[in-house]
Parts: structure tokens; sequence; C-alpha cells
């Protein structure tokens, strides 16, 4: 028996990656496990719909502004108030300065060095410092958007993010004049900086066919927001499915009544639950949120520049949906892209400075559902209250629980491809673990636990017997 420990450090949270081989010598069975639970939804019970903004965002110290928006969202429907235009616009430019911080971390920080410098290259250049060796200036660059996203949602929030900014009935301050002159000062060069980045991946894409090939590339239903048009959203908007050849399979589904067409099934081996389309049963409902299921379901992007590059994405897959989850990647620099020409757009729009930003009510209904899109994905807060809003019940759904059934069918298919032997090599470990940073989980938000842990992979024969492990702490 061997045993071999190699440091994983660049997932959010922890999970473990199990490989059993069967009798004849080849991977039976994959499983992407996520291992503990915090029981949020427990704790939070008996905490008033105000509170829970403010509480909901501490779930996680990654995307505490994902958080904050979707429980304002369930807080509008408890007061059964319209929140008003310039509340909606600004609770919009804050969540999409939440998607250029959160994908340039996800793309530069994270995954780049893994695309840039190799698979195979020593681990211990494979990372952000490599890379600000091989290609320094990419990763300035990099430092330089995600910095732009956070001047963003700082310009709105606050230096360390009001836990209460956004608060059910709208949010507590508009932008102030000079923060957005700031703002559209920095903008022009962010948009040079994305548009030098999907050009650098579009030509790279031609050397990663074989990551391309198996890194989650297979048929399946793909899940997100649209506009009532079919524009691309990440706020509003309806469910869509849409399956492998671009069919829409379910339109204008309402969010808040998602119980009635996603189902959760609960497998014993894993907190994260493992949501699937009804209609076609578990597991064979398995869909993808994201990055890549927002641009495959919408009918366009809604600027001109991201319409550009979707036509380009499109044109991978002749028309039909992108299925490779390692084209997530390219879906969340596209929807950069997107995220600041819309920004551009909001800072020449003068609502964003109106100060009527909040509607008062009491409690007009004992549920609330709030759905929008993260950048990770689809993000649902379900909550029930009583007569004073005091929560008696909730569910949260998140991103990397909608992506569970696809993470583990993606590592079973790079196990089967790149498994050599009997021994979980470090090719193997370092494409499990792209494959599964392909969806830039956070395992934070999903088992609702805080801190950082780390991934480990193991490799059982076939009487159990473990024959090889690694891991990074
Ligand atoms: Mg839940
Ligand atoms: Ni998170």
């Amino acid at each position: 028996m061997k045993k071999v420990k190699i440091p994983v450090t660049r997932i959010e949270g922890h999970g473990l990656i199990t490989l059993q081989l069967g009798d004849d010598g080849r991977v039976k069975e994959a499983r992407f496990h996520v291992t503990e639970a915090r029981g949020f939804e427990r704790f939070c019970q008996g905490r008033t719909i105000w509170e829970m903004p403010a509480i909901t965002a501490r779930i996680c110290g990654i995307c505490p502004v994902s958080h904050l928006l979707c429980s304002a969202k369930a807080g509008d429907a408890i007061l059964a108030v319209r929140v008003p235009k310039a509340a909606d616009k600004l609770r919009r430019l804050m969540n999409l300065g939440q998607y250029v911080q959160s994908h340039a971390l996800s793309f530069f920080h994270l995954s780049s060095p893994d695309l840039l410098l190799g698979w195979d290259a020593d681990p211990g250049k494979r990372n952000v410092f490599g890379l600000l060796e091989a290609e320094p200036k990419l990763a300035l660059d990099g430092i330089r958007l995600r910095a732009y996203g956070q001047e963003v949602i700082e310009a709105l929030g606050g230096r360390k993010i009001h836990p209460a900014w956004a608060v059910p009935g709208g949010v507590r301050s508009p932008l102030t004049p000079e923060a957005r002159d700031k703002l559209a000062a920095g903008h022009p060069e962010a948009m040079r900086i994305i548009q030098d980045v999907i050009s650098l991946y579009e030509k790279g894409i031609a050397s990663w066919q074989e990551e391309i090939a198996t890194f989650g590339n297979f048929p399946s239903l793909f899940m997100a927001l649209v506009a009532e048009d079919g524009t691309w959203e990440h706020y509003g908007g309806r469910i869509r499915f849409v399956d492998e050849e671009r069919n829409v399979v379910a339109d204008g589904l309402d969010p808040a009544r998602y119980y009635e067409y996603i189902g959760e099934a609960v497998e014993g081996w894993s907190y994260l639950k493992f949501p699937y389309y009804r209609d076609q049963g578990y597991p064979q409902g398995l869909y993808r949120v994201g990055p890549l299921a927002r641009l495959n379901c919408c009918d366009r992007m809604g600027t001109p520049l991201a319409d550009e590059a979707l036509a380009r994405f499109r044109a991978l897959a002749d028309g039909k949906a992108v299925t490779s989850s390692f084209h997530y990647h390219y879906a969340r620099l596209i929807e950069i892209l997107a995220a600041l020409e819309r920004i551009g757009q909001y800072l020449e729009d003068p609502d964003i400075l109106s100060s009527r930003v909040r509607a008062e009510a009491g409690i007009n209904e004992l549920e609330g559902v709030g759905v929008h899109e993260a950048p990770r994905g689809t993000l649902l807060h379900h909550y029930h209250v009583d007569e004073n809003g005091v929560l008696v019940k909730l569910n949260l759904i998140v991103s990397t629980g909608h992506n569970n059934l696809a993470m583990n069918r993606t590592v079973a298919q790079i196990a089967e491809h790149f498994l050599d032997g009997r021994e979980v090599t470090e090719g193997l470990l370092n494409r499990l673990e792209g494959g599964i940073r392909a969806y830039d989980p956070c395992l934070s938000c999903s088992v609702h636990a805080v801190g950082r842990m780390p991934l480990k992979v193991q490799l059982f024969g076939p009487d159990g017997e473990l024959l090889s492990e690694r891991s990074r702490t």
C-alpha cells in the first residue's frame, strides 16, 4: 500500500475525491465528497428578516455580496413591496462588481497558472507567484481587474461591506457623485484588460484540447435566469432550462416555485445535497448552473462587445450548447466583459445617485423566496416567517449544490482518462483539482462552513483497500 501526501490549496473550502477501481482495474466509481456541515439553516431560525442580510453575508467570506443581495430579495417578497427603481439598479451594480472581482479571482489567481504554465509544470511554481514571474503583465492585470470589481462593491457598501447595505425593501444609501466619478475613471483600463485576456484565452484553446475533451465534457441540462426577452440576466428574470442542443426544455419558470421543478436528493456520503430537474428524475436530471449555463441559456448578452464574444463562444459548438465544463473559464471571461459594459452604462445613469432607495413596510407575506445569479450560479434563499418577521424555517440552495452532480460526473471522466495504473499521480491530482476548479466551487458556502480546508484524493482497489492518496494542505 502506498501513501503519498501532496498539498492542494487553490480551492475554496474543502473536499475529498475518492476513486474506486473495479476488478478490471478501471475506475468504477468516482465521488466528490463534501464532508462538513455547520447547520446554517437551523442556526438562522429565530432571527428576523431584517437581520438576515447581515447574518447570511457571514455564511461565507468569499461570497458575502451574493448572500446579502439574495437575502434582501427574500425580504422584499415578505414585505410584498416593489423595490424603488434606483435601489434595483444599485443592487445590480453591486452584483456586477461582484462578478468582476469573483470571476477575476477565479481566473487569474486560481486557474490561469494551470492554463498558462501547464498542467505538468512544477507545482511549486504553478501558482500566482509563478505567474507573476512568467507572465508579469498578465498577473498584474488580473490584480487590477479584481481590484476594480472590489472598488465598485466598496463604493456602495463601504470599505468592509456594510453588512446591511442591502435591506428588505431596498438599500441604505445611493452612490455619491465622487464615488461614481472615481469608478468612471478606472473603467477604461478594466475594459482594456478583459479584452486582452479574452484574446489570450481564445489563442490558448487549441493547446488545451485534451483537457477540453475530458474536463466534464458531456451532454446535460443547463439552468439559469434569463430576462423576459431572453437576454442574459444576473439579478432578475425567470428560470430557463436548455439541453445540450440548446433546445429550450422549460422556460418562464417562476423562481419562487423552484421546488416544483428542482428536487434535492441526499446521499449518505456527502453533506451537500444533489439538486436535479424533477421531470427527468434523479440522477438523470443533472443540470449545470453558473457562467457556462448562463451563456448556454441566454439568447444574447445584451451589450455590444459581449455579444460579439458570445458569437465566438457559440461557434465552438456550432450554435449548440458548449458542453465542456473547461469552458466555464471562457464563459467567466465573457461575463466579466458583459458586467463591465453594464457597469459603464450604470455610471452614466442619473438614477444611481437618487436618494429614493428604500420602501418601508411590515410583514405582508409569511413566505418569501430570493433568487438571483451569483457569479458561481443560481443562488436561492427561501424563508418562512411568523407575523413578526421571525424565521421559522429556511432553505438555501447555493450554486455549488446545483453543480454537485456535474462535479461528480467530471471527476469520474477525468479519472477514467488520466488514471494510469494504481497511483494518484501528480498529473492526475492536478487535473482532478483543475476539473473541479473549472466550476469555481465555493465549498465554504455549500456546506455553510467557514474557512479553507484541503482537498484530498484517495484511490481504492476492488476490495476497498487504500492504494494511494494525495492531498495538499
Ligand atoms: Mg438547503
Ligand atoms: Ni461562498
